[in-house]
C-alpha cells in the first residue's frame, strides 16, 4: 500500500502527521511519502501542484491530504486552492463522499466533485463584471447519480437527490437523468428536494436523511451544514473516488490559519478520512471500522478544544493509538 501524503498549509501538516502516526501503528504494510502541495509548494516551487507531486499521486494507491490555503495568497495571482481543484480534476475523482454521524444522525452526502461552477469558464469582462458558469453533461450526472443509488443500496435504500430544478437548467437536466435511472434501482426509494429546503431540513431534522446526491457547489455547502449539526468541522471526513485508484482522502475543513501552529487542531476529521482510506483505498473494512471506533472512543475520553475539551492534537492522537491497541489486545 503506497500512500502519498500532501500536508499542505496551516493545520494541514499537524492533522496529517496525526493520521500518519496512526496509520503507521496499524498491522498493515504501508509506505507514506510526502510531497509539497498548496501554498507550501508555491513558496518552494512557484506552483501549487508541481509536476513531481502530481506524478507521485498518480502512482500511489491513495492520497492523504491535509488542507491548503493561507491569507498570504488571498490576493495572489496563483492560489493554493487552484492546486486542489486541479488535482481533483487530474485524478478524475468525481465522487466526493462526506459522511456525517452523531446522535440520531447518520447520513452520507455524495457530492459531484469535478464539474459545475468550480470547473466551468470563469473570468472578468472589460465592463468590470465577473462570471462563473455551471455546466453539466448527461454522462457527468449519470455517473455520480449511479454512485448515489449504489451507496443508498448498501445503506437504508433511501436516496435524496438535491437540485434547484425550479430555477436552473443544469438542475432540470440533473433531475431528468436521476429520474431516468430510478427504474434500474427500483429497490431504492428516490426523492427529489430543492437545495434551499435541503439546507433547512439538514439544520432542523438531519435524522430524516440517509444518502443525498448533489452537484458540486450545493454539496460543498450542504456538507458543511451537515457537519455543523454533528460536532463541527473538526469531525467531518471525506473520500473522493473515481473509477480507478487513487482516491483522495481529506478532512472537509480548511487550513484554519486562526489556530495553525498551536498544536490544538482536532485531528478527528483527518483520522476519519484515514479510516475511509482503509475502507476504499486499501480494502481493509475491519481496520477501517476499528479506527472509526478508536476515534469515537477518543472523542469521549480526550476531546479537543473545538468540541469543549482541553486536549491537544497530540493527546488526541495518542488516545486513538491507545484505544486501537486496547481493541486489538
Ligand atoms: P476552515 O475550515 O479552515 O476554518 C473554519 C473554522 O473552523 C475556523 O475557526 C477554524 O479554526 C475551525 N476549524 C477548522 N478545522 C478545525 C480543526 N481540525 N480543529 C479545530 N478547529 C477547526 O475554513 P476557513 O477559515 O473558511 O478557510 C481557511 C483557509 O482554508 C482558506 O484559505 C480556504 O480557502 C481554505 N480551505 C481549504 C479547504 C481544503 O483544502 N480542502 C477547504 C476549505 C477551506
Ligand atoms: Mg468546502
Amino acid at each position: 500500500m503506497r500512500v502519498v501524503c500532501l500536508p499542505g498549509d496551516g493545520i494541514g501538516p499537524e492533522v496529517t502527521a496525526a493520521a500518519v502516526r496512526v496509520l503507521e501503528s496499524l498491522p498493515l504494510e504501508l509506505t507514506v511519502e510526502e510531497r509539497p502541495f498548496g501554498g507550501q509548494a508555491i513558496r518552494e516551487l512557484g506552483d501549487p501542484l508541481p509536476d513531481d507531486t502530481l506524478a507521485a499521486c498518480r502512482e500511489a494507491d491513495a492520497v492523504l491530504l491535509g488542507a491548503v490555503g493561507s491569507p498570504e495568497f488571498d490576493a495572489a495571482p496563483v492560489r493554493p486552492e487552484q492546486g486542489l481543484i486541479r488535482l481533483r480534476g487530474e485524478l478524475d475523482v468525481y465522487a466526493n463522499l462526506r459522511p456525517t454521524r452523531g446522535g440520531n444522525v447518520d447520513l452520507l452526502i455524495v457530492r459531484e466533485l469535478v464539474g459545475g461552477l468550480y470547473f466551468g469558464a470563469s473570468g472578468r469582462r472589460p465592463d468590470g463584471s465577473a462570471f462563473d458558469t455551471c455546466e453539466y453533461s448527461p454522462a457527468q450526472i449519470e455517473r455520480i447519480a449511479r454512485r448515489g443509488f449504489e451507496f443508498a443500496r448498501q445503506r437504508s435504500a433511501r436516496l435524496t437527490s438535491v437540485d434547484k430544478a425550479n430555477v436552473l437548467e443544469t438542475s432540470r437536466l440533473w433531475r431528468e437523468i436521476v429520474t431516468g435511472l430510478a427504474d434500474e434501482y427500483a429497490d431504492v426509494q428516490l426523492e427529489h428536494m430543492l437545495v434551499d429546503n435541503a439546507g433547512l431540513q439538514l439544520v432542523q431534522n438531519p435524522g430524516r436523511f440517509d444518502v443525498l446526491v448533489t452537484e458540486n457547489t450545493f454539496g460543498d455547502i450542504l456538507s458543511d451544514v451537515a457537519a455543523g449539526t454533528c460536532g463541527g468541522l473538526g469531525l467531518a471526513a471525506s473520500a473522493s473516488l473515481g473509477d480507478a485508484r487513487p482516491g483522495i482522502f481529506e478532512p472537509v475543513h480548511g487550513s484554519a490559519p486562526d489556530i495553525a501552529g498551536r498544536g490544538i487542531a482536532n485531528p478527528a476529521a483527518t483520522l476519519r478520512s484515514a479510516a475511509l482510506l482503509l475502507l476504499y483505498g486499501a480494502n481493509e473494512p475491519q481496520l477501517a471500522d476499528a479506527l472509526e471506533r478508536a476515534v469515537d472512543a477518543a472523542l469521549e475520553s480526550t476531546p479537543t478544544r473545538d468540541i469543549g475539551g482541553t486536549a491537544t492534537t497530540e493527546d488526541f492522537t495518542e488516545a486513538v493509538v491507545r484505544a486501537f491497541d486496547r481493541a486489538a489486545a
